[in-house]
């Protein structure tokens, strides 16, 4: 209310009019680490996070965003989290939305904070009858043409030692993908060599400098936006389709392709 209805309602409806004016784009990303599994080589990712269904995103806008992504045929669906704002209500059409995507190795989901503060069990539910395959500190090994790409979930951890303890129940030397909401896992996930770390929760900060890299809001993390290589992890942090307060500079909401291949 603070941030959004109550401003809304002040400025007689101009805030939510500009913000949804503003476009979803599609963010191509090219990531590559001689450390990717060859055999997965050129493998498109289909990479969304933080829709926070609500207020600030109404069903028919986060839908366009799938519509965006499906037209881009990705291998593999992977949404990173906060697929809710404050409630779980009408999310089903959304996760629905993401599973028919129909990419060929299927659709994942880890959950976010704002999906565990109303009811993360009702929405673990809604999930899997929708035909998403959820990853809650759980690992899944995906089979094409012989070969095994072995992708970990954790579950919402708040801290850098909170993901640790989680990464290492879940992930061992055979895993190539981790999913996390909060990026604060890549520091693990790069000690452990794990090839690539997808990530959400920070929106890029939302208010960012142009063409500074790290230059924005979100000062409570270290990995913002973007892509970010240590040793030969990488980690890819998208700014989100969705948004917490309804004003985004520099920042623009989107859906992301990446590209994943093995360099040498
Ligand atoms: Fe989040």
């Amino acid at each position: 209310m603070l941030f959004t209805v109550g401003p809304n309602r002040l400025s007689g409806g101009r805030l939510f009019k500009k913000h949804f004016d503003q476009s979803i784009g599609v963010h191509e990303v090219a990531i590559a680490t001689p450390s990717w599994p060859s055999a997965f080589n050129g493998l498109r990712i289909g990479h969304v996070s933080d829709f926070h269904l609500g207020d600030l995103m109404p069903i028919d806008r986060a839908l366009n965003a799938v519509s965006m992504l499906a037209a881009q045929e990705p291998d593999i669906v992977i949404c990173t989290g906060d697929v809710v704002d404050l409630h779980v209500d009408g999310s089903f059409a959304l996760l629905e939305a993401l599973a028919n995507v129909h990419a060929p190795l299927g659709t994942m989901l880890v959950l976010g904070n704002h999906d565990e503060l109303d009811c993360a069990n009702t929405l673990s539910e809604m999930a899997t009858r929708a035909g998403v395959q959820l990853l809650r500190d759980a690992s899944c090994q995906i089979n094409h043409n012989g070969n095994a790409l072995n992708v970990a979930g954790i579950d919402w951890a708040k801290t850098t030692k909170q993901c640790k303890n989680k990464i290492e129940n879940v992930c061992d030397q055979d895993t190539h993908v981790l999913l996390s909401h909060n990026p604060k896992a890549f520091t693990t996930a790069s000690e452990l060599g794990i090839p690539l770390t997808l990530s959400g929760h920070t929106h890029g900060g939302q208010l960012a400098m142009p063409k500074r890299k790290g230059a924005n809001l979100a000062v409570a993390h270290k990995y913002t936006a973007g892509t970010y290589e240590r040793g030969d992890s990488r980690l890819f942090v998208t700014v989100g389709v969705g948004a917490w307060f309804p004003l985004r500079v520099n920042c623009p909401a989107e859906v992301a392709l990446i590209t994943a291949t093995t360099s040498e």
